[in-house]
């Protein structure tokens, strides 16, 4: 499905190691979780941690960490890092079948289901809501936006919002990229209650190359009266 290999080679060649807590995350989880961080626990989900940025954040908030990423460079170096959260931290494709038996309260997911296709984007949304608690929330960052320069750039992929092969700009060698507008958006998160959603576009002045940066941040809830039956005619 929409998981791609490219990550794997990235990590290999040593590029793309974010290791900060992402702020966007930082906020939505202080905004929106609060009595969750009041209670100093709670168990969090992460779809592509990646080099594991936002991991230092939620172990330090004394959440129960687990994680599905799909490079197993990457998630070995993890496994070396924090070798507590070995069990934790799988190798896996999150648009697939659920790896851990869940119940979560929060599902998180910075920059990840975007890179891949709306197909496996839909299938990937299920899965989080499948495994959230009601009441649960997902937390959703850097999904690019149609108005990035980028969605310009590439080839069109398996659908109208994704593209691939970029020769210029920020998404060579990573494959698949998703840019979503308003209405899309809406639409792959019509089964939950959309409590926050904001584009964030930055305008680049210097150097004059009229680049423009454009990403979605949203926070859905799975509601604790509706909705909560699942059905799979999407997949
Ligand atoms: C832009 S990086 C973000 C990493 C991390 N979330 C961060 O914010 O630093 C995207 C990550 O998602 C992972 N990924 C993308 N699609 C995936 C899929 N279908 N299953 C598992 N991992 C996936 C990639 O391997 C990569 O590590």
């Amino acid at each position: 499905m929409g998981f791609s290999s490219e990550w794997d080679k990235c990590y290999q060649a040593k590029s793309q190691l974010s290791v900060w807590p992402w702020s966007d995350i930082v906020s939505l989880v202080n905004r929106y979780c609060k009595n969750l961080i009041a209670k100093g626990g709670g168990r969090v989900h992460e779809f592509g941690c990646g080099a594991g940025a936002n991991i230092p954040f939620f172990l330090a908030l004394g959440m129960d960490y687990s994680a599905v990423e799909g490079s197993p460079t990457i998630v070995r170096q993890l496994h070396e890092r924090y070798p507590d959260l070995a069990d934790k931290i799988r190798i896996g494709d999150f648009t697939r079948n659920p790896q851990f038996p869940c119940n979560y309260d929060i599902v998180i997911d910075r920059a990840a289901l975007t890179h891949n296709t709306t197909k496996a984007i839909r299938c990937a949304l299920q899965i989080a809501f499948d495994s959230l608690k009601p009441g649960g929330v997902f937390i959703g960052t850097d999904w690019f936006s149609k108005n990035h320069t980028d969605f310009n750039g590439g080839e069109q992929s398996e659908d109208e919002f994704t593209r691939n092969n970029h020769i210029k700009g920020q998404f060579i060698g990573v494959g698949n990229v998703h840019f979503s507008d308003e209405p899309h958006l809406r639409d792959l998160f019509s089964k939950y209650e959309i409590i926050f959603m904001e584009e964030k576009i930055f305008k680049r002045y210097e150097p004059k190359d009229n680049h423009q940066f454009a990403s979605w941040n949203i926070v859905a809830r799975k509601s604790s009266f509706k909705n909560t039956v699942t059905t799979s005619k999407r997949y």
